[in-house]
C-alpha cells in the first residue's frame, strides 16, 4: 500500500465505497439458524419470528413441525428448513400413506398459508455411532418415501430433502482429510443416500462441531478449534489447514470425490459453540468461536476443497433448559441468544451491525427464591431438598468449570431453589424446601468477579407464559411446567440423568 500513488488510492477509495454500497443494497445479512424449543419457557414464536429478522436470519431450521412455530414464520420470508424426528423414521418407512399425511398436514397446509418451506430435513443425525444401528434401516426409504409425498403433492421442485448427518459418518484413517471416507460399517448406505439425494437435486447436510473435537480430547490442541489463528497447522500435501472445522468439512468433501460425488451440494446444518456447562463452554470461547464463523459466512470464504461457503445453520438462537443432557451440560447452552433472548456476547453481524435483544417479552415479577439466612447447612433436609430442586430444574450452571460453579453452598443451593421456583412459575408453594428457602426482591446474582472475566452466573427469572396460577399439589407440581405431558415426561427423564452427573 505504501508505494501507492494518488491515483490509484482514490480508484481504491472509489472501488471500497462501491463494494460499502454493494454490500448496503445486498445486505450483509442473510444468516441461517437453529430454532429449538425444547425449553419449559420458550419464548412465544411471535418473538422469536422478530428477533430473527432484526438480526439477519433469513433460513431457519426446526426440528420437528409445531403448528404456533410455523404459524409464526408465515408470511415472514424467512426460509424454512423442516425437520422430522427419528421417531418418524420408522413409520415413515413403512408406509408412502404415511409419508402423504405427514407432507400433506405439515408441508403443503402450511406452504398454502404462506410459509416459506424451501427444505425437509428427514431425521437428525440418525447414523449418530450412539446410536448403534437403530435407524439404519429406516433412513433411506423414509427419506424416498418423503420424496415421493413431496413430488405427489406438487412440490418436488420447490421442496428439497436433506438427511442432517453428524461429522462422525466420515473419517479418516491418515489422519489427515486427503484421507478421507465414509465410515465403513455404513459407506454403502452413504452411497445410497448420496445418489438418491443427488438424484432429486437436493444436497447433503452436515453438522460440524469444533467444541466437541476440543471438550472430548484433553490433548486437542485448543487454537486449532478456532478460525484465525495460525498455531498447529495440520498439513495436508500442498495443503495447510489452520482450523479444525474446514479440515472437518474436507474430510467429507474428499470422501464424495473418492465415491464419484466431487460436486455433490453440501450444507452445514448445525455449528456453534455452547456458553456454560462445561470449562470449555463460556462466553469468551463462544464470542471467539462465533465471531469467527460470522466473518467466514460475511465473506463467503469457504476452505481449500470448497472455495465457497455453503448456507452454515448457526447452533443455536436460543438456549433449551429441557433438553437431554446425555452429550454433557453444554447441552442446555449453545444459544446465540440466551433462553429469553436477551445477548449473552457481543457478536459484529457486519457492516458495524450487532447482535440486538428480543423485543416484547413479558418477565414473572422481579423476585427470586434463596436459601434463607436462618437455614443452616447442616439441616437434615438440606441436601435432598437442593437434589429435588436440580431433579424438576436445570442445575446444570452449578457443574465444575461452569457459570456458577464457584459459588459457595449457601449461593449453590440458592440457585437451585431459585431454579425451581422460577420453573415453576414462581408459584407460592415453590419456595418452601422445608423452610430452608424464602422469596427476595433483592437481586441474588454475584457480581462480576475480582478477576477479569465477566461473570456470567445469572440467577434467572423466567419470561411470563401466563401460568403461574397452576396447580398446588406436589403431584400436580410437574405439570406447572408449560409445554403438555409429553415434554414433562422428558424434562422427568432427563433430571434423574442430571442427578446423576451432578450428585454421583
Ligand atoms: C406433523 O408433524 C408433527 C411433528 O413432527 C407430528 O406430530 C404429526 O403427527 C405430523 N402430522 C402428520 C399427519 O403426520
Ligand atoms: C464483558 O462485559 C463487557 C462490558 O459489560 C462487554 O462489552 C463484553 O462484550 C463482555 N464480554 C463477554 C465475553 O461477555
Ligand atoms: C452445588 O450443588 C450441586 C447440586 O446439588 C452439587 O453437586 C455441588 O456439589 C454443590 N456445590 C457446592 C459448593 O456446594
Ligand atoms: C425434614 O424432613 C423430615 C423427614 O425427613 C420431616 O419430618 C421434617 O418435618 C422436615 N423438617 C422441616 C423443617 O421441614
Ligand atoms: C416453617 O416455619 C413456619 C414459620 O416460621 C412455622 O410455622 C412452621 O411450623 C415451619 N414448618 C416446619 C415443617 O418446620
Amino acid at each position: 500500500m505504501q508505494n501507492q500513488n494518488m491515483g490509484s488510492r482514490n480508484l481504491m477509495i472509489l472501488l471500497t465505497l462501491c463494494i460499502i454500497g454493494e454490500v448496503f443494497a445486498v445486505g450483509v445479512f442473510g444468516f441461517a439458524c437453529n430454532w429449538g424449543t425444547r425449553s419449559t419457557h420458550p419464548l412465544p414464536p411471535n418473538i422469536v419470528v422478530r428477533l430473527l429478522k432484526e438480526n439477519g436470519f433469513d433460513k431457519v431450521k426446526l426440528f420437528e413441525a409445531e403448528p404456533e412455530v410455523l404459524k409464526a414464520l408465515a408470511k415472514s420470508g424467512i426460509e424454512v428448513m423442516l425437520g422430522i424426528p427419528n421417531d418418524f423414521l420408522a413409520p415413515l418407512a413403512s408406509s408412502v400413506q404415511f409419508a402423504v399425511n405427514w407432507v400433506t398436514h405439515n408441508v403443503s397446509s402450511y406452504i398454502t398459508s404462506g410459509v416459506n418451506i424451501r427444505y425437509v430435513a428427514v431425521g437428525n443425525e440418525p447414523f449418530l455411532k450412539t446410536y448403534k444401528d437403530k435407524y439404519l434401516q429406516t433412513t433411506l426409504p423414509a427419506l424416498q418415501n418423503i420424496q415421493a409425498a413431496l413430488i405427489k403433492a406438487g412440490l418436488g421442485k420447490q421442496v428439497k430433502i436433506t438427511v442432517p448427518l453428524n461429522a462422525d459418518v466420515y473419517e479418516t484413517d491418515t489422519g489427515v482429510p486427503s484421507g478421507g471416507n465414509f465410515r465403513s460399517d455404513i459407506h454403502d448406505l452413504m452411497i445410497s443416500i448420496v445418489k438418491f439425494l443427488s438424484i432429486n437435486g437436493a444436497p447433503l447436510s452436515i453438522n460440524i462441531y469444533p467444541f466437541l473435537s476440543l471438550q472430548s480430547d484433553p490433548h486437542f490442541p485448543k487454537e486449532y478449534a478456532y478460525f484465525g489463528s495460525n498455531s498447529n497447522p495440520i498439513v495436508d500435501g500442498s495443503i495447510t489447514y489452520n482450523n479444525v472445522m474446514e479440515a472437518n468439512f474436507d474430510t467429507l468433501i474428499t470422501a464424495l470425490e473418492k465415491n464419484g460425488f466431487p460436486t455433490m451440494p453440501v450444507m452445514i446444518g448445525e455449528m456453534g459453540w455452547p456458553t456454560d456447562g462445561d470449562p470449555s463452554a463460556n462466553n469468551e470461547n463462544a464470542q471467539r468461536f462465533n465471531q469467527g464463523l460470522f466473518d467466514k459466512i460475511i465473506r463467503k470464504q469457504g476452505t481449500p476443497k470448497r472455495p465457497t461457503l455453503p448456507d452454515v445453520y448457526m447452533f443455536a438462537l436460543v438456549d433449551e433448559d429441557a433438553k437431554s443432557i446425555d452429550p454433557g451440560n453444554f447441552e442446555r447452552h449453545w444459544g446465540i441468544f440466551n433462553f429469553d433472548g436477551t445477548v449473552k456476547y457481543g457478536l459484529n453481524l457486519g457492516n458495524g451491525r450487532n447482535l440486538v435483544p428480543a423485543k416484547g417479552v413479558r418477565y414473572l415479577a422481579r423476585q427470586w427464591c434463596v436459601m434463607s439466612p436462618e437455614a443452616n447447612l447442616l439441616d437434615p433436609n438440606f441436601t435432598e431438598s437442593v437434589n429435588y430442586a436440580c431433579t424438576y430444574a436445570d442445575c446444570t450452571s452449578l457443574g465444575y468449570g461452569s457459570s456458577c460453579g464457584m459459588l459457595d453452598a449457601r449461593s449453590n443451593a440458592s440457585f437451585a431453589f431459585n431454579m425451581y421456583y422460577q420453573t415453576m412459575n414462581q408459584r407460592k408453594d415453590a419456595c418452601q424446601f422445608n423452610n430452608l428457602s424464602m422469596i427476595t426482591k433483592a437481586d441474588p446474582s454475584p457480581g462480576p468477579p475480582s478477576g477479569t472475566k465477566n461473570s456470567s452466573c445469572r440467577f434467572e427469572i423466567m419470561i411470563d407464559l401466563g401460568k403461574h396460577q397452576l396447580a398446588r399439589s406436589p403431584s400436580s407440581t410437574i405439570t406447572g411446567l408449560g409445554n403438555g405431558l409429553s415434554r414433562i415426561v422428558v424434562i422427568t427423564s432427563l433430571f434423574v440423568v442430571s442427578i446423576s452427573v451432578l450428585f454421583g
